[in-house]
């Protein structure tokens, strides 16, 4: 179905046939526009962004672009269009109908899941909300634009649902969505790695390219479930998603190929002298991805979950990419897991395979991390280094499941409290690392320049030059 943007909001399911919906989004609309100008980007009411705006869903051609003020961008309510006669895909309902309405004993289960989901795409905003005073290109600051406007759209993904399909309640938590603020000691985000700063730009491409990374996996595990209108505008969320760890994933490849320049130049891998030409040195690289990574992986769940083995059971949500599993019931399957024994060692323990969904999503994500890594490591042999880019182990700073509270390094091997403390500065960024990072943070704008930290990128956007002026700044 086609995008209709005559409506106050634009949208593809027709909400112009269900006036008490329109009339409750469009009571939405302006908290959510007021959230925006508070919460959002800093400093863009007058902003002009070259931007992709959704024009459909269609796989081929979803997406137009051009300048556009900021402030005026159109968000609104797109879903993929349905498969005809769909049917539920994993769980005990394997093969029946997949449901158009919310059966009455999952209401506060999926309400609860989607209101985790929407509470994710506004935090980021907020997190995100002071990067563009300290960009390193127009380039870039597009890109956060992009990134920052479709986490918009996200959570107005998330809110008609809340509005079509939960009556009162899904609209009071519509608005709770726009009331919790990220870093906010009374009313918080819901999950931790949320509520961190971002005040970098390496941390924003960690950031990008491993908490958003997450989100593709926590999308297509949505993206399977039996209430159909969820699995919709997941699928079309994911399509936008892919651009968000493109940047990411962009971003560290630029700054990483930059320390090599900075290397091959002075000849050295002294991080100090690295530090001095104003690039950043690789053992720094590797502790920004350490922290946001383990980061990450906590928000996957506990590694044995009973609310997993639920959802799951239920067909509420899945596994990220369902059918390339063989076995949908998963009942009398079971998992290896590695857990501490409480006496500094590791321990196998046998759970049930739906208990266990959790780690199974967990460990794809690490596998899709790889690739990015692969990439990275690349450049760094091919310029004859012998350091290697390395994702820490799953049992490392982790603040969930059986490994919360164990101190590891990042290799996953069980030290003492005395140990992390002497050494976590080698393995997370220390208050000197971050003082050294946000000192590289000037504001470069004049189109086609980059900071000296981060290398350009291979191409413009849409076949556009680099030096196009992507962003005009009032
Ligand atoms: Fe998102
Ligand atoms: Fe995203």
């Amino acid at each position: 179905m086609t995008i209709n943007y005559s409506e106050r909001i634009p949208n593809n399911v027709d909400i112009g046939s269900n006036p008490t919906l329109q009339r409750a989004l469009e009571h939405w609309q302006p908290h959510f526009l007021q959230w925006w100008r508070e919460m959002g980007p800093s400093d863009t009411a007058s902003t002009d962004v070259y931007l992709r705006t959704a024009v459909s869903v269609e796989t081929k051609g979803w997406a137009n672009y051009g300048m556009v003020k900021m402030a005026d961008y159109r968000w609104g309510i797109f879903l993929a269009d349905a498969q005809p006669e769909r049917k539920i895909g994993f769980g005990d309902h394997y093969g029946a109908a997949v449901w158009q309405q919310v059966p009455g004993e999952y209401r506060s289960t999926l309400r609860r899941l989607i209101v985790t989901q929407g509470d994710t795409e506004p935090a980021s905003v907020e997190q995100q909300r002071l990067l563009g005073l300290c960009c390193p290109s127009l380039y870039d600051l597009r890109n956060l634009f992009q990134v920052n406007v479709e986490e918009g759209r996200h959570l107005w993904a998330m809110v008609y649902l809340l509005h079509a399909h939960f009556g009162r309640d899904g609209r009071e938590e519509a608005e709770e969505l726009l009331t919790r603020h990220s870093g906010d000691s009374d009313k918080p985000r819901i999950l931790s790695t949320f509520n961190e700063p971002i005040e970098d730009w390496l941390s924003f491409f960690m950031f990008t390219c491993f908490t958003d990374r997450d989100g593709k996996f926590q999308l297509k595990s949505l993206a399977e479930s039996s209430f159909d209108p969820l699995a919709r505008t997941c699928r079309f969320m994911l399509t936008e998603e892919a651009h968000h760890m493109f940047v990411g994933e962009s971003g560290i490849g630029r700054i990483v190929r930059r320390t090599l320049e900075v290397m091959s130049e002075l000849k050295t891998d002294n991080p100090e002298t690295i530090r001095r030409h104003g690039a950043i040195d690789l053992p720094t690289i590797q502790k920004y991805m350490n922290f946001w990574v383990s980061s990450a992986l906590d928000l996957f769940g506990a590694d044995i979950s009973s609310n997993a083995a639920a959802h799951f059971a239920n067909g509420l949500k899945g596994r990220a990419d369902e059918a390339s599993y063989s076995d949908h019931l998963c009942v009398d399957t079971t998992f290896e897991l590695d857990k501490p024994n409480g006496k500094g060692g590791v321990t196998q323990e046998t759970v049930a395979m739906r208990n266990a969904i959790n780690e199974v999503i967990r460990n794809a994500y690490l596998k899709d991390c790889e690739v990015g890594l692969k990439r990275w490591n690349k450049s760094i042999e091919t310029a004859g280094h012998d350091l290697r880019l390395k994702l820490p182990s799953s049992r490392f700073r982790r603040i969930v499941g059986s490994w919360a509270g164990q101190h590891t390094d990042p290799d996953g091997r069980v030290i003492d409290a005395a140990e992390w403390d002497r050494r976590r500065d080698e393995w997370i960024p220390s208050p000197t690392d971050r003082a050294f990072i946000k000192s590289l943070m000037q504001r470069v704008v004049e189109p086609g320049k980059m900071a000296a930290w981060i290398a350009p990128p291979e191409r413009g956007i849409n076949n556009l030059p680099i030096d196009y002026e992507y962003v005009h700044l009032a």
